[in-house]
């Protein structure tokens, strides 16, 4: 047996007997064991999971990316079918978040309290560091700032001891997959920046044979974009499945910049390495 990614969650579904939402859930299963990375917003996850055949109550272990409701609203109803597993997270997944624009307010962070995650999880696991969370799959901890841009959103807010502040996302965290022909990167939504986060990962280790997940891009600056994707094909990855917050506004410059390896990713869609 290989490693299988499976997105339980994405914004678009495969075909239509799955559901979509904004949000993004991947499963990796490996022969060692299965790892869940993200939950999506809702028990959309759960339900995909349940015409795909997979057994949520064989996971090792949950990994969440940051802390915004996209990604981790889901968690308890994974963790009700689930039953008690590990929960690995950055400590300031729990913070407030908001996105404001135009006088608007919004909380856009984790609904739950840690409390909670506690009573119906085996344990939360809080780190500010790497770690191999199950044989040869790692969370990144925080993302090195060592691109040249690393992008700020401007709606995007996190209050720390009362104060609210831009939101730097010093939660935000990658799932690395190791290989015998490089890494698999997994992304959550990538606020940290790409590529922040590719070159992070390719410091620590080496080749990065496929990128998954949401990586902010569109939403960023141009000046970004186009030096995000000059890395991203000096990585030369044999698949970039690029999805959840990339923007359908990417995807003709992501066909055009890369061909058949980008794969707009979708609920439903399972990956064999
Ligand atoms: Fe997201
Ligand atoms: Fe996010």
């Amino acid at each position: 047996m290989g490693i299988r990614v499976i997105i339980l969650s994405d914004n678009v579904a495969a075909a239509p007997e799955f559901l979509g939402e904004h949000g993004l859930s991947i499963i990796v299963q490996t022969p060692g064991g299965s790892v869940l990375f993200d939950c999506g917003q809702s028990d959309i996850a759960v339900r995909n999971a349940r015409l795909l055949g997979v057994d949520l109550r064989q996971l090792e272990c949950i990994a969440l990316s940051h802390g915004h409701y996209d990604h981790t609203a889901g968690l308890l109803p994974v963790l009700s079918v689930a039953g008690g597993k590990k929960v690995y997270g950055h400590p300031d997944i729990f913070l407030p978040r908001f996105f404001m624009a135009g006088g608007v307010k919004r909380y856009i962070g984790i609904p739950y309290s840690e409390k909670a995650v506690w009573s119906l999880s085996d344990g939360l696991v809080l780190g500010h560091e790497q770690r191999e969370i199950l044989g040869d799959i790692y969370l990144t901890g925080e993302i090195e700032r060592i691109d040249e841009y690393t992008f700020i959103e401007p709606n995007l807010y996190v209050e720390r001891d009362g104060e609210l502040e831009p939101d730097d996302f010093r939660d935000d965290q990658a799932l690395v997959v190791r290989t015998n022909e490089g890494v698999i990167l997994v992304t959550g939504c990538a606020h940290a920046g790409i590529a922040n986060t590719v070159k992070h990962v390719q410091k620590r280790f080496g080749k990065i044979k496929a990128v998954i997940g949401g990586t902010h891009l569109g939403l960023t600056d141009p000046a970004h974009i186009q030096s995000a994707l000059h890395l991203l094909k000096e990585v030369d990855a044999e698949k970039l499945v690029l999805t959840h917050c990339t923007g359908i506004r990417l995807c003709g410059v992501l066909i055009q910049e890369f061909g058949e390896r980008y794969i707009p990713g979708q609920s439903g869609m399972i990956l064999d390495f």
